[in-house]
């Protein structure tokens, strides 16, 4: 089994030691980490027995055969800088933010390297792990990076091309369905005076049993819309109106999240010392 490292234990560092504790996939002892605020590492190491906290982001690199960069976009050239005199050829880099090319890390670095994208829905130990691999990536690699994903999530290996958007989908998703349903509770509150409480364990139901027709039931969207919607009624009506309100809501917030991304990819390849394309 492989042994794990993780700098950065803030929201998505924690939640994947502990998805992959809770799942199986790894016991703690084989977990090693680091924080730039050592106690958020300490507290997980108090949470976990026998998880290692280390100093810094070298020591992580010296002990694990897989090294997760948990970090926020603009932290990663800074701990790339740190370990890459310490990373060998036998050990796979694997960061977590979207804006890194597996390309330009396997030039930096003499390690190979992998991008998974979590989403916060790994904590429920389901949903994606979206996976790019680099060219120095082997099958043996891609086995034992999938073996720690795959107890608490669904690996799903895409082309970086489709990185943006498989992230939009898969880890922004959750905020913008979040969104969705509280502007529904707020809505259905003001206008009717129904309990906050009980509307927002209505919508919950309602969207882990979508959820569940779905992946479980072979429901497709198409499907339930028709199930739902008699021709006249409530339901179509709700559905005509949405259509008509929303038009090309979601074409402008995929072109705004694209056109963040290239931002973000430009200002990471700068930092990372290489020119733009
Ligand atoms: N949130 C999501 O749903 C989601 C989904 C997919 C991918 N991601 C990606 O996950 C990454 C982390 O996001 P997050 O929400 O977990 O951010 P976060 O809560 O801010 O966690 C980042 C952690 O990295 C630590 N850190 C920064 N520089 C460090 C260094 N040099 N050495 C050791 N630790 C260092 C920070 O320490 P301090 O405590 O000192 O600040 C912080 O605890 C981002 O790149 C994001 O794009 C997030």
């Amino acid at each position: 089994m492989a042994a794990a490292g993780f700098i950065g234990t803030g929201n998505m560092g924690r939640m994947l030691v502990e998805a992959m504790i809770r799942s199986g996939a790894l016991p703690a002892d084989r977990i090693t980490a680091c924080n730039r605020t050592p106690r958020k590492a300490e507290e997980l190491a108090e949470a976990h027995s026998g998880l290692r906290v280390v100093p810094a982001p070298e020591d992580v690199a010296r002990l694990s055969e897989i090294v997760f960069i948990c970090v926020r976009p603009v932290d990663v050239p800074d701990v790339v800088a740190s370990i890459s005199s310490v990373v060998g050829a036998h050990q796979l880099v694997v960061p977590i933010a979207s804006p890194i090319s597996v390309e330009d890390l396997e030039s930096i670095l003499p390690a190979k390297v992998a991008l998974v994208i979590p989403s916060v829905v790994n904590r429920a130990l389901c949903g994606a792990t979206l996976c790019v691999y680099g060219k120095r990536a082997t099958d043996t690699d891609i086995r034992r990076l999938e073996s720690l994903l795959s107890p608490f999530s669904t690996p799903v290996r895409i082309e970086e091309r489709f990185v943006r958007i498989a992230s939009d989908l898969s880890s922004c998703g959750p905020a913008f369905l979040a969104l969705f349903l509280q502007k529904f509770v707020d809505a259905a509150v003001a206008e009717t005076g129904i309990d906050r409480e009980l509307a927002g364990r209505l919508v919950s139901a309602m969207t882990l049993g979508t959820a569940k027709l779905l992946t479980a039931e072979s429901f497709t969207f198409a499907s339930i819309r028709e199930r739902v919607a008699v021709p006249g009624g409530i339901t179509a009506l709700g559905l005509e109106f949405l259509e008509r309100e929303w038009n090309d809501v979601f074409v402008r917030l995929v072109r705004a999240t694209h056109a963040k991304f290239a931002e973000d990819c430009t200002a990471m390849r700068e930092r990372l010392n290489r020119r733009p394309r």
